[in-house]
């Protein structure tokens, strides 16, 4: 069975991915640096889930680091390449700008070299944003729109990203496919996104904080929906080049449509603290997906009132609340 390279592997999309190409007999070489962004503990629980399964090793290293990279890999063969390490979240690229530029610029760019200098290599998919898209007066946002606008610097390198993929791709003919995730949800989640902010604070009867309730909607996108297509996507290189997909719910819902599905969920209501907008969110994400329908047969199903309750149950257990 061919081997996969996933970095990011401690992530929340890194760690289901990892599990789904394990069950399907895929081994799995992992990385990540383990950053506190947030929690670790809920990294090594996910690594820790992930180390029991046969195929599975792991490296810990930052990939802005090369030269650890190039020792860690050296004489390893992978036919694929996921590449979901990033410095990831809007509101903290206000906060610490360079983590970003060291993950998401740096980062990546080691990735692409390392795609460059592979014998083996079939196909090198990365993440991507729906941020790249900036703020839009209306969706859906297809991936032949024009996007020139980002509004964090997050979304600048994930442009910037996608830039460096084409050039890699026109340079060196590494078969590459981007992808623009659209706020993803679900079991072990990350702790800095509203949903699992949301959900904390109530089950612990504490206030939220909303910015902007009455204007900001996002197309949330449940794990699996998202998990389920990336083994067909690794399996479908471009047939020539780089080609970006959209891969989100259709289906916008407002923020505090969330609120409300989250307080059924944990079974009662939230205290709510209204604020104004913050600085780098955009109002609203709607992903067109007829591309990533067409040709990996991307179908997401999952609607907040079926995932949200799954997140909530999950949480309980996981944090024994
Ligand atoms: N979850 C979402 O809603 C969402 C939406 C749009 C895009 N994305 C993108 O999808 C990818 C996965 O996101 P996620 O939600 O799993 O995030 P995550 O933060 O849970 O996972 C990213 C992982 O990468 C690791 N990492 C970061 N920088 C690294 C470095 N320099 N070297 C090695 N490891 C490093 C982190 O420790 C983390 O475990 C990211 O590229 C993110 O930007 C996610």
């Amino acid at each position: 069975m061919s081997t996969v390279l996933v970095t990011g592997v401690a992530g929340f999309v890194g760690f289901h991915a990892s599990n789904l190409l394990l069950e399907l007999g895929y081994e799995v070489i992992g990385v990540d640096n383990l950053n506190d962004f947030y929690d670790i503990s809920l990294k090594r629980a996910r690594l820790y889930a992930l180390q029991s399964k046969p195929g599975f090793c792991f490296h810990k290293l930052d990939l802005a680091d090369r030269d650890s990279l190039k020792t860690a890999l050296k004489g390893r063969e992978f036919t694929y390449i996921l590449h979901l390490a990033a410095q990831a979240g809007v509101r903290y690229s206000l906060e610490n700008p360079h983590a970003y530029i060291d993950s998401n610029i740096a980062g990546h760019l080691n990735v692409l070299e390392l795609a460059r200098h592979s014998d083996s290599i079939k196909h090198l998919v990365y993440a991507s944003s729906s941020s790249v898209y900036g703020e839009r007066e209306s969706g859906p946002f297809a991936e032949t729109d024009r996007v020139r606008n980002p509004v964090s610097l997050y979304a600048a390198t994930k442009l910037g990203g996608e830039m460096m993929a084409e050039s890699y791709s026109k340079l060196y003919g590494i078969p590459l496919t981007g992808l623009r995730f659209f706020t993803v949800y679900g079991p072990w989640g990350r702790p800095d996104m509203a949903y699992f902010k949301f959900t904390d604070a109530i089950l612990k009867n504490k206030p939220i904080t909303l910015f902007a309730p009455d204007e900001m909607s996002r197309d949330f996108t449940y794990i699996d929906d998202i998990v389920n297509v990336l083994p067909t996507i690794l399996k479908s290189p471009p047939k020539s080049g780089h080609e970006i997909y959209n891969l989100g719910n259709s289906k916008p819902n407002m923020l505090m449509q969330l609120v409300d599905v989250i307080e059924v969920a944990c079974g009662r209501p939230a205290e709510k603290i209204i604020r104004g907008k913050q600085k780098g969110d955009v109002t609203s994400t709607y992903a067109e997906v007829s591309a990533a329908a067409r040709d990996f047969g991307f179908d997401p199903q999952t609607h907040l009132e079926v995932g949200i309750p799954i997140f909530v149950k999950w949480y309980r257990k996981f944090y024994g609340i």
